[in-house]
């Protein structure tokens, strides 16, 4: 990938004064969590989706399902943030007006030092209630099973099943996130897009919505996606190498 690039937006960077950072699932692949869509590793080409990831699976067999959770949970709890969670904190602490719009489900911007990521597609710490919505007890780490079928846990407060907080097919997403991510695209002057492949709506829609309203947009990605055009630079490499040399020709510092 070329340093004129790196360049590039470096100096948008440097410029703007409202950040947003939008992220998918390819910020955390270099700590060992996999993406959906890539080839050979993304989930989805190794599960059926329609079987762990809509409310009707739920419905058809919670043990499945709450498994399936339980065990990514499990994953994401041994991963550690790598240098582009890192770089993105780094740009938060630097640029505080920034805000870290996450499709991801995993914790590690937080644990790298994002203040108040919005997750548009729920966490895996945010159990609740599949009736009536109470947030549940993340269970310790220590009951996590491995990979396999785990009964879910009941409701504290109507006896109902505990439902991973994460979104499904065919689920609005949480109104409050996806409004806040609006909002914060419509008044930013520069969008980060890192590990995405822009193909789920309506959170794909967070870069459209900042670049038909003026800001520049960088993407992150060593992949081709739909947001190629919409990108006035694109950085074709792994998060955890560039954003960290993007911090740097920004500012000259060092965060990995
Ligand atoms: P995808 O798996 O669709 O796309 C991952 C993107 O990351 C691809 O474009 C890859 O090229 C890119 N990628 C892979 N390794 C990378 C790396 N080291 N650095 C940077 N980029 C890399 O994941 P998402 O776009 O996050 O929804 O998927 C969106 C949603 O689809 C997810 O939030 C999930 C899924 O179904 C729900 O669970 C609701």
């Amino acid at each position: 990938m070329g340093q004129r690039a790196v360049r590039e937006a470096g100096a948008l960077l440097a410029r703007a004064r409202r950040v947003v950072v939008f992220t998918g699932a390819g910020v955390s692949a270099e700590s060992g969590v996999p993406t959906f869509r890539d080839a050979l590793t993304g989930l989805w080409g190794r599960f059926d989706a329609q079987r762990l990831a809509t409310p009707a699976a739920f419905a058809d067999d919670p043990e499945l399902v709450w498994g399936w959770y339980e065990s990514r949970r499990a994953a994401v709890r041994r991963a550690l943030p790598n240098a582009a969670h890192v770089a993105v904190a780094a740009i938060e602490a630097r640029l505080p007006g920034t805000v870290v719009v996450t499709q991801n489900v995993d914790d590690l911007h937080e644990r790298a030092g994002s203040v108040a990521p919005i997750h548009l597609h729920g966490s895996l710490f945010a159990p609740r209630c599949s009736a009536c919505a109470a947030p549940a007890p993340v269970p310790p780490a220590a009951e996590e099973p491995g990979e396999g079928r785990s009964a879910p846990p009941r409701c504290g407060r109507c006896s109902a099943l505990v439902r991973p907080g994460v979104v499904w097919f065919g689920e609005a997403l949480p109104a409050a996130a996806f409004e806040a991510a609006v909002e914060a695209a419509s008044a930013c002057d520069l969008l980060l897009t890192v590990g995405t492949s822009g193909l789920v709506h309506p959170a794909a829609e967070i870069p459209l919505v900042a670049a038909r309203l003026g800001a520049s947009v960088v993407q992150v990605n060593p992949g081709e996606t739909p947001l190629d055009g919409v990108a006035d630079v694109n950085l074709r490499a792994p998060a955890a190498e560039v954003l960290p040399e993007l911090v740097r020709a920004a500012w000259g510092v060092d965060v990995a």
